[in-house]
């Protein structure tokens, strides 16, 4: 009993000690490297990937004159031009042009206008007014959001 006691007695403790050593270790370890890459890792890839554009801030309103609008640089350095159509009303295009690919000028007038070779569109929709684009303006969803333009 004497001798078997105060190994069985250590074995015992270290066990214990180790038993409660090891799992709050894994516990830790687990949970920061869970929280650390599966949680914060894709949350703001996704994030980036999909809300990065919406409610994302262009421009501020103030900005973006009635009838006229603006090129603002989007998520990525992207350039959008926002029009604005109305008080309370915008519009946003990829700033592309269709035609070869130029960035195409802020609108004016209710026209948007490519300074490489002419092409126009139509503020109000991206559609062409003027060749020799083929093809109007790609969309980009935005919306109004206080005082500022945000993508939707
Ligand atoms: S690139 Fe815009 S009209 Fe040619």
């Amino acid at each position: 009993m004497n001798t078997e006691s105060p190994v069985s007695r250590r074995a015992a403790l270290c066990g214990i000690v180790v038993a409660l050593a090891v799992p709050s270790g894994l516990v830790t370890a687990c949970s920061s490297g869970s929280t650390g890459s599966s949680g914060s890792a894709p949350t703001q890839g996704g994030s980036t990937g999909s809300t990065g554009s919406a409610g994302t801030a262009l421009v501020a309103l103030a900005d973006v004159p009635e009838g006229g609008g603006a090129l603002v640089d989007g998520p990525g350095g992207k350039k959008i031009v926002v029009a604005r159509i109305s008080a309370s009303e915008v519009k946003a295009y990829d700033a592309t042009c269709t035609h070869q690919g130029a960035i195409v000028a802020e609108p004016a007038g209710g026209t948007i206008t490519c300074p490489s070779h002419g092409s126009q569109f139509g503020a109000a929709d991206g559609s062409v007014k003027k060749g020799p684009a083929t093809t109007g303006l790609r969309a980009v969803a935005v919306r109004v959001s206080g005082d500022q333009v945000v993508l939707a």
